[in-house]
């Protein structure tokens, strides 16, 4: 791309957000100093009428991005998914964002189709209908699938999103560069790191098969979820520009009368958003990112529904276990444990104090506990958590800030349903039986089986290697008569731990 074209776009982002009054906000954000906020105040008035207008009704970061196009609503809706980058209120402002398009015809998606799964849409579809929603990436369309009769949600992506997405990509990262070079407090906020942090994001979401393994092992992982369902993939009707699921009927979970009208429990409803999401964090480690309502419908059975499945958040088994015990010790309001749990993992560096920073989680704790039970927030506890850690010197890890997020957003989904909704109580049952299954002495049976597989694995060369040892300290010591007795006190303890293991391989 040329240096030409990216200041073209440069110009006129600059001159949006000077129209639209986006400026100063961004300029706030950056910390950019008055001196210079003045000069762009200046030089900006004359450029404004050269920005695009955008839509008034909106605040006015939104109305500059929806105004310059899809690839910077997508970027402002990705930044409302990072408070600890662009600050609270700016992240607030943004999450209004909505990438709702007009869709494209209907005869290039069936173009689309073709070109992907090599046969005419009429030939593998029947009954395909108009778009039921367009975004900036992708619209999906109902169909019926003629090899098995069976209705299907067929999701198109935009023709020539990529190369779009590409170019306005490439111009957010000289547009960081410039901002960088201007600007030396917003590295603080590391505008190039964000915009690789985009270009990851965009890029998952632009190759439909990574959706659709996705919604294939969310669906295997949550199986046996009692009121829980993920469509199936249609693998032989999907591609990378194409994804084709099982249609699923439901109803909105933004309609809530029509759902109560249905006559299903909401207050059920609720727990279950709320223990499901725990559940696949802790349990699976593999958790569903973007559970906003327009992702989730309710059955007419009650069932809970989940759809799209572009952004989906990982933890590892360590990870997961060392937050279940820091919830865990939150609800006993055990701070002690909870500051011992954070320095056994390592969490806070060495040589802060612990008694110090178990208070500091008791300030944490305590208010929130003090509250009135409907107001109590696990996100705002895992926020507070976050603020402190980072004061005691930890990094906050991004998979841990997507699970936070998505924390705030289910919580919101599910007072919509249930206003009185105890998050706590309704957490606890998930985190006790993820602590019962994980670190109970059931669990360290396992783990130690674990263990005693590994060393199975080497069991062939074990005589081998204890020979060597063996030989090894008899060069050693001066007697070689009683070399056994000379070994280390490490080399027995393996040994001990070898023979051991094998007996509980044979036992398991
Ligand atoms: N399997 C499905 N069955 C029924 N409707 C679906 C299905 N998949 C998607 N939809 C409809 O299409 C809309 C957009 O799909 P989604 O995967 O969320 O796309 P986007 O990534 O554009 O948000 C959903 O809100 C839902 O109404
Ligand atoms: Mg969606």
């Amino acid at each position: 791309m040329g240096v030409l074209a990216n200041l073209w776009r440069l110009a006129r982002t600059g001159a949006t957000f000077q129209r639209t009054g986006a400026m100063d906000e961004v300029l706030e954000a950056l910390e950019a100093p008055p001196a210079l906020r003045a000069a762009a105040r200046i030089l900006g008035w004359p450029l404004a009428p050269l920005g695009l207008a955008g839509d008034p009704a909106l605040p006015p970061l939104p109305r500059a991005l929806t105004a310059l196009g899809p690839a910077y609503v997508k970027f402002g809706q990705t930044l409302s998914t990072r408070p600890d980058v662009v600050g609270a209120r700016l992240a607030a402002e943004l999450s209004v964002l909505q990438d709702r398009l007009a869709p494209f015809p209907e005869a290039e998606a069936r173009a689309e189709i073709a070109r992907e799964l090599g046969a005419p849409a009429d030939e593998l579809f029947a009954d395909f209908g108009p778009a039921v929603a367009a975004a900036s990436i992708a619209q999906v369309h109902p169909a019926v699938d003629r090899a098995t009769g069976r209705k299907v949600a067929v999701k198109v992506l935009r023709p020539g999103v990529e190369r779009a997405f590409r170019k306005d990509v490439d111009a957010f990262f000289f547009i960081a560069e410039v901002i960088e070079l201007m600007l030396p407090a917003s590295r603080r906020l590391r505008p190039r790191a964000v915009c690789r942090h985009f270009a990851q994001v965009v890029a998952t979401e632009l190759d439909l098969r990574l959706e659709a393994s996705a919604a294939a092992e969310f669906r295997a992982n949550s199986r046996d979820d009692p009121g829980f369902a993920v469509p199936e993939v249609v693998w032989n009707l999907s591609a990378r520009r194409v994804l084709t699921l099982e249609w699923v009927d439901g109803l909105p979970m933004s309609d809530v009368p029509a759902i109560a009208a249905a006559g299903v429990d909401l207050r059920d409803l609720s727990r279950r958003v709320i223990q499901t999401f725990l559940r696949h964090a802790l349990r699976d480690g593999f958790f569903h990112g973007d559970m906003h309502q327009g992702n989730l419908k309710v059955a007419p059975d009650g069932t809970l529904i989940a759809l799209d499945f572009g952004i989906m958040g990982r933890i590892d088994p360590y990870t997961r276990r060392v937050y279940a015990e820091i919830l865990y010790g939150f609800l006993q309001q055990d701070y002690r444990r909870v500051a011992e749990v954070h320095f056994e993992a390592g969490y806070v560096p060495e040589g802060q104090d612990l008694e110090t920073f178990a208070q500091a989680l008791r300030s944490i704790g305590e208010p929130i506990f003090g509250q009135d039970a409907s107001r109590i927030s696990m996100a705002r506890l895992l926020s507070h958590l976050f603020e402190v850690t980072e004061r005691f010197g930890m990094q906050t890890r991004t998979e841990l800030i997507l699970l936070q997020r998505t924390m705030v957003v289910v919580e919101g989904v599910a007072r919509t349903l249930d206003p009185q909704v105890n998050m706590w109580r309704t957490a606890q049952p998930v985190v006790e039986e993820f602590m019962h299954a994980n670190l109970g002495p059931a669990a360290a049976l396992r783990d130690l089986r674990r263990t005693a597989t590994v060393l199975a694995r080497f069991g062939p060369r074990l005589p081998d290697v204890v020979e060597r040892a063996l030989r090894r300290a008899a060069v050693a010591g001066p007697e070689p008569d009683d070399a056994p007795a000379r070994l280390g006190p490490a080399l027995a303890g393996a040994l001990a731990g070898a023979a051991a293991a094998a007996a509980v391989a044979l036992l398991l």
